[in-house]
Parts: structure tokens; sequence; C-alpha cells
């Protein structure tokens, strides 16, 4: 069904709908029903939304680029075996960031000839699992790393084929906690003091090591695509400088998503021909090919599928008032808002298009007073016996939760019309051996 932009469902899953009475549903699945057989809070990711979200991008890439592009799956926006497998089964490559991600992908199905690894500080144990898995590109990051992965290869007698990540020195416009292209960024090796241009050279000279392209990172949850322009064109600046014809390019993630109706419009268009042009004019203006490209979205694939379904529970007037309305989770599952003041938004599962507004703040049930979910938001009365769901609830949620307060994790479904699959199932309380033992 498609809604108004302007509509709040428009930033519900694509598959979402209405039954009879009114109460809504994603995939042809009641999220009441779904709520009193999983329980709450529980995660639901809806199967058509994800697809059409890598369709859009590998369509618009095939318009728009003129080589190949391939898109890699950011895991740490969402990872678990069957997330995995769903993935993987879509012709997607993976870039991972620890020995567990790469553990996941490598049990999920993903090809390690598309798979690569990043990380600002690699263990040793994590270079040489990308080492012997033979992925398509580990991401050096500093030059002390590329000594180390020199080192691992030259041990392993196995040459590593490796980008770097380089920093462009540029200001990107989002939260300064997910912005990675700044002059004082932990990520990268910076433009400015020379140290790309290092690496470069240190890389090339290297009998152990294999460069085959560069990478960059500017930050996430971006809506302009210029910085990437001008990224892309400083890469080009600094290889020609180098005379080094990338065969790769990763210009990285980071688009962003509609959290709420009032977020600018997400339409990936723009990022994608942004990149392609500035590709296809730095190459054709120095007579290079274009080089193969690998795109990082997380966020992007992801978010909009996710819905995150609570229960209410109390309810309060405080003396400033301020109505509160609590839910049955909260920071643990959600820390977003507590870490980047991220804007949700909600509806009432049983009454979405109810009229009766109540100026309310959503929080959560943990102890502390940043666990707020919605600061204020305009909700119909609710009770106990209602739900409320958050959409765009499956990007750095889950991923980011925490057991804070001994909470378990939610339950993580996956929707397709008539077909019910658990992702992950709820955490118990009983299986608490990584808390100290169960009494
Ligand atoms: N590539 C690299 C190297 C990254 O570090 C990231 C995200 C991505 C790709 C994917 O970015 P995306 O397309 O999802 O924006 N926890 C934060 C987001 C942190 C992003 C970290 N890196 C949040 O909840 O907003």
């Amino acid at each position: 069904m498609v809604y108004q932009s302007d509509s709040q469902l428009s930033i519900f899953p694509i598959s979402t709908s209405l039954d009879g009475g009114g109460s809504l549903t994603i995939a042809g699945h009641s999220l009441r029903q779904l709520a009193g057989v999983y329980g709450t809070p529980l995660y639901a990711y809806d199967g058509e939304t994800v697809r059409h979200q890598v369709q859009v991008l590998k369509t618009a890439f095939s318009h728009s680029y003129r080589g190949e592009a391939l898109i890699a799956y950011a895991s740490k926006a969402y990872l678990s075996l069957g997330i995995a497998r769903k993935l993987s089964a879509l012709g997607i490559g993976v870039d991972v960031v620890s020995l567990g991600e790469i553990k996941f992908a490598q049990k999920g199905g993903f090809d390690g000839g598309s798979v690569h690894l990043h990380g600002n500080n690699k263990s040793e144990a994590e270079l040489q699992a990308a080492l012997d898995w033979d992925i398509q590109a580990i991401v050096v990051d500093n030059l002390d790393e590329l000594s180390l992965l020199e080192e691992l290869a030259a041990r392993s007698g196995k040459k590593a084929r490796i980008w770097l990540r380089i920093t462009p020195d540029l200001e990107v416009n989002t939260h300064p906690h997910i912005e990675t292209s700044h002059s004082g960024s932990k990520f990268g090796l910076h433009i400015s003091n020379g140290q790309a241009a290092e690496a470069i050279r240190r890389a090339r000279s290297s009998r152990w090591l294999r460069l085959t392209g560069l990478h960059m990172h500017l930050g996430s949850q971006l809506f302009d695509p210029e910085p990437y322009r001008l990224a892309i064109q400083k890469l080009y600046a600094l290889a020609a400088e180098q005379q080094f014809i990338p065969e790769e390019l990763s210009p990285g993630g980071g688009w962003g998503v509609r959290y709420t109706t009032d977020d600018p419009c997400d339409d990936s268009q723009p990022w994608v021909d942004a990149i392609s042009r500035t590709v296809h004019d730095e190459c054709d203006s120095r007579g290079w090919p274009v080089p193969r490209l690998v795109i990082e979205p997380g966020r992007h694939l992801v978010a909009r599928a996710g819905v995150a379904i609570y229960r209410v529970g109390t309810q309060k007037d405080t003396p400033d008032g301020t109505h509160i309305v609590a839910l049955d989770g909260g920071m643990a599952d959600n820390p977003r808002v507590a870490l980047y003041n991220s804007q949700y938004t909600a509806l009432v599962v049983d009454r979405p298009l109810a009229s009766d507004k109540l100026k309310s703040r959503v929080v959560g049930k943990f102890c502390e007073s940043g666990d707020v979910l919605i600061p204020e938001i305009d909700l119909p009365h609710v009770s106990r016996s209602d739900f409320l769901a958050i959409p765009v609830a499956g990007a750095y949620q889950l991923s980011m939760s925490s057991n804070y307060n001994f909470a378990t994790r939610p339950c993580v479904l996956w929707l397709e019309p008539g077909r019910v699959e658990v992702l992950q199932e709820r955490e118990h309380p009983d299986q608490c051996q990584w808390w100290g033992g169960c009494a």
C-alpha cells in the first residue's frame, strides 16, 4: 500500500496496512496478535521492505554507474544469523568490524570475496581471521595497522588484499557522535597530515600487501550528497598525486532515513548520482578506467523494515504538566535517543488513526531519567491493554542494545505474508551465565 509521505504510515514498513478493525498489520500479520504470541518488547522486520531497499539501490546504480557496483551491508546496523542468511541470499556483500561479525557473516552464508573488514583497532585475531578467510579487502585504518598486517601476512605466507581508509578532513552535517570525516576523527588515514599518502606508498612497496582500493566513510544519517562529491574528488586527487589507479572504490555508507515525517526525503537517487557522476568525471579527466564501487549502507537497508512493539504500562502526570506513558522497554533496547537525541514517533497498534490526542512523553522502564523514547508526542488516550508501535526501529537499536538493569534482549521476528520466522529468541533471565552464573 502506498501512503502519502506526510502520513505516519509512510515511515512504517512497506507492507504495513490496517485490518478490518483498523489495527496495524505488517505483511498481513496483526501486530496485536504477534505481541500476544511472542511477548513485548518485540521487534519485527518486514522482508518486503528489506528486499525493496536493496533492489532500489541496485537498480539506481545499474542506471547511473558505468562500472560494476556492489552493495555490502554494514552489519553493525543489525546482525543475527537469521538476517545474515536473508541478506546473503539477496546476493549482496557485507562489511564486518569484529571477530563476532566475521563468524556470523561466515555462518550466514556470505562469500568471502564480498566481505570487507573495518575497524580502527583490529586485533591480531580479527586480522588473522580475515586473512584466513581470504576476504575481498581488509580496510587498513592507520599506519600502525599497516605494519601489523604486513607482519601477519608475511607470517602466514599470504598476500593481504587491502583498501586504505582515507579521511578527507571535511565536515558533514549530522550528530557529532556519528561524524567520521573531520580532521579530528579517530578513523582512517588523514589526507591533510600526509598519512594517507604515506600509507599508499608503503602499501604499494610491500611484498605482503596488495592495495586494490580506497575507502571513505563520512558519517551516518546524511541527507546531503555534496560531501560525497567533495570527498571523492579529494580521494582522486590523492590517488593521482601518488599515481595510483584504484581498482575498487568504497565511498562508505551513511545515507539517511526518515525517522519522523518531519525528516527530509530519504530518496537515495541524489546520493547514487553524486557518487556515480563524480567517479565518472574524476576517471574520465585522467583517462582512468572506472573502479568497481562497493557501497556500504547499513541503516538505509534495514531501518525502515523494523518496527518495535511495546506494551503500555504505568501512566502519570507530573507537577510541570507532563503526561508520562511508560513502556516495557526503553533505553536497553533502544539507546539511540539517549545517545544522539534521535527523534521517533509511535502509533497505537489498535487505533493508529485515532484523533483524540494528549500531549505525552513516552518513557522506558529503566533506572535513569535519560530513558525517554519520545520526549513529546500527541498520543491518543491509552491504557494497559494497548500496544505502541515505534517505526524505523531496524538499525542500530538491537545492535546497540544492552542488558542494563538485567534487561533481557527482545524477541526479533522476520515477517512474510503467511509466515513468521524468529530471527532471535527473547533472552531469558535464567540464561545468565555471562552475568556471573545462575543461583
Ligand atoms: N561503513 C562504515 C565504515 C561505517 O562505520 C558505517 C557506520 C557504515 C558503513 C554504515 O553507515 P550507515 O549506512 O548505517 O549510516 N550507532 C549510530 C550509527 C553509527 C554508524 C557507525 N558506522 C546510530 O545509531 O545512528
